[in-house]
């Protein structure tokens, strides 16, 4: 164990000469700011790094990872971190990725008492129960799993553009665009599910309008 926690330094070295080798300013520009043109909110299962699988360096994009990618209205860190991303760094991309095989999700289809976390994971039961019947209409267990993390980013897409920020920035600017992607961990693909923005942000706003 402690060999594996040693052998975090050693990389970081590592990745300091690489880095410096590739160009010796590379740190110096990164300590003057960020002005990342992404902001990803997605899952902290370990097998799904937002950098990597975006092929991003650091500084390219502004990172919020919670169980399941949730965007939920009292959250006051995911909802602050949407607020500087989107007034502050003015992001043009809000992306929100769910991935295929998440932890989460499984959890919230099952009947286990898990404690603390089955309140947090109440948010994807709630997006089932919106999406029963198209759901309990797929018969193989794991496609219905698949679209129910389909179903999910969807629905976090929603509640991002349910917040003044974002609409009063879309108004003011046309940007973000929000978009919703899953992660394939067995192929390692990004899926795009090509989320209608401006449709369901005119549908949002028939009930969610809060920019006067
Ligand atoms: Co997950």
């Amino acid at each position: 164990m402690n060999e594996t926690y040693r052998k975090v330094f050693e990389n970081n070295r590592e990745w300091i000469r690489t880095n410096l080798e590739k160009d010796p300013d590379f740190f110096k520009h990164l300590a003057k700011g960020q002005s990342p043109d992404f902001l990803y909110i997605g899952c902290a299962d370990s097998r799904v790094p937002a950098n990597e699988i975006m092929g991003l360096e650091p500084g390219d994009v502004f990172v919020h990872r919670n169980i399941a990618n949730l965007v939920v209205n009292t959250d006051m860190n995911a909802q602050s971190v949407i607020q500087y991303a989107v007034e502050h760094l003015k992001v043009k991309h809000v992306v929100v990725c769910g991935h295929y095989n998440c932890g989460g999700v499984a959890a919230a289809m099952g009947n286990s008492n898990l404690g603390l976390i089955d309140g947090w994971l109440r948010e994807i039961r709630d997006v089932y129960r919106t999406h029963a019947d198209a759901l309990n209409a797929i018969e193989d267990q794991h496609d219905r799993y698949n679209r129910l993390i389909e179903l999910n980013v969807l629905e976090q897409c929603f509640n991002v553009m349910k917040t003044a920020f974002v609409q009063k920035s879309y108004a003011a600017n046309q940007f973000p665009q929000v978009h919703g992607w899953v992660y394939d961990l067995a192929n390692g693909e990004l899926v795009d599910l090509d989320f209608d923005f401006e449709g369901s942000l005119k549908k949002i706003q028939e009930v969610y309008d809060i920019t006067k």
